[in-house]
């Protein structure tokens, strides 16, 4: 009888969507609940709008670049542009974000918020299309977000100092991952949680409760093909994996998208690694737009990230698209990394 009850009590877990989740957990948040869960919420929908138009890629005209340079250099593909504008257009009307930081935008943009005041409390700073390389040949790509409250006082508009807050600050994190099935998932310091669309109904399911990320693992995800410019303590962590010795060689996987590496690291244990290189001295990832984000989810689920000295949560950002090494996973796969970085002290080899 009791195992029956557990079962009936499992489903009506699973089956819970996020629209359910998110008001049954609004409590957990320390600030005025249902601001976050409209920001949420919207978030939420907006990655329904965008998951439409990845899945029909292919079919309608949205493949290819859209002719331009975002201001990182960065060719800009129509769904980046698509999803970027998806994403600022669904957080601007509603009265919750009074700024937002994008990848794919030059600066921050400022919300005066319906009534013109500047009294709304969130930023949101975000890689609207994360993996675009991977979306001209049907392969997973993802969305990224971080939200801290603003510091500045409201009813003024936003500065810079709003979005250059260290990760620890962040309130919520998560991403979007637009893969065989589509998920979201993401923390608000309560732990992490998964929920994957039914695209049937447009709905949002609890998938994958309270996710924890194995403690070691046996997976490593770099690009290996810039192994020369890598720096001495990362080439050496690379040999080690490589190494038959214990449980090792360890399995190499690389899609080239982060959201789906840290996805698929974080279910079955495995360090995603983007170091520094001789000709990116500072690595290639955004620290606000993807590994900060990544940072929380990773620690909120027991894992670590690290620039392969200090924790990336900790750092004191300095700029809005500025450039980070990523060191992020397992924790004793992190541990044991950074063990080798710190052995170099090799920040810039
Ligand atoms: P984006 O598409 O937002 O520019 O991000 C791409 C990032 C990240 O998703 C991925 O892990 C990494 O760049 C891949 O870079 P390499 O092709 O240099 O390995
Ligand atoms: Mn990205
Ligand atoms: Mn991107």
């Amino acid at each position: 009888m009791r195992e029956i009850q557990d079962i009936f009590n499992l489903m009506a877990k699973i089956n819970q969507s996020l629209g359910e989740f998110i008001i049954e957990n609004q409590s957990e948040f320390k600030y005025s609940s249902g601001e976050l869960s409209r920001l949420i919420n919207s978030i939420r929908l907006a990655a329904k709008v965008v998951n439409h138009k990845v899945n029909k890629a292919g079919l309608v005209d949205i493949l290819g670049t859209a002719g331009n340079n975002n201001i990182q250099g960065e060719d800009q593909q129509k769904l980046d542009v698509f999803a970027n504008e998806v994403f600022i257009n669904t957080l601007t009307n509603r009265e919750i974000v009074c700024g937002i930081a994008s990848e794919e935008e030059d600066d921050f943009i400022t919300i005066k918020g319906r009534n013109q005041k500047n009294d709304n409390k969130y930023v949101v700073l975000m890689d609207p299309l994360d993996g675009s390389s991977n979306i001209d040949v049907n392969v997973s790509v993802g969305t990224i977000f971080s939200i801290f409250r603003r510091i500045t006082p409201s009813g003024t508009p936003v500065t810079i100092d709003d979005f250059l807050q260290p990760g620890i600050n962040q309130v919520a994190a998560g991403y979007i991952v637009y893969g065989t099935s589509t998920m979201i998932v993401y923390t608000t310091g309560h732990g992490v949680n998964g929920f994957t669309l039914n695209p049937a109904i447009g709905t949002y399911y609890l998938s994958h409760p309270n996710m924890k990320i194995p403690q070691d693992g046996h997976i490593y995800s770099v690009n290996e093909g810039n192994y020369v410019h890598f720096p001495q303590g990362v080439k050496d962590y690379i040999k080690y994996c490589q190494k038959e010795e214990e449980d090792r060689p360890y399995t190499s996987r690389y899609i080239g998208s982060l959201v789906s590496d840290f996805h698929r690291n974080m279910i079955k244990g495995g360090i995603y690694i983007y170091p520094n290189t001789s000709k990116d001295p500072n690595g290639k990832l955004r620290l606000l737009y993807e590994c900060n984000p990544m940072a929380m989810l990773a620690e909120q689920a027991g894992g670590k990230a690290s620039n392969g000295f200090e924790s990336i949560l900790k750092i004191q950002p300095t700029s809005l698209h500025q450039r980070v090494p990523f060191f992020c996973g397992s924790t004793k796969m992190v541990e044991k990394a950074e063990e080798f970085m710190q052995k170099h002290n090799n920040t810039r080899e």
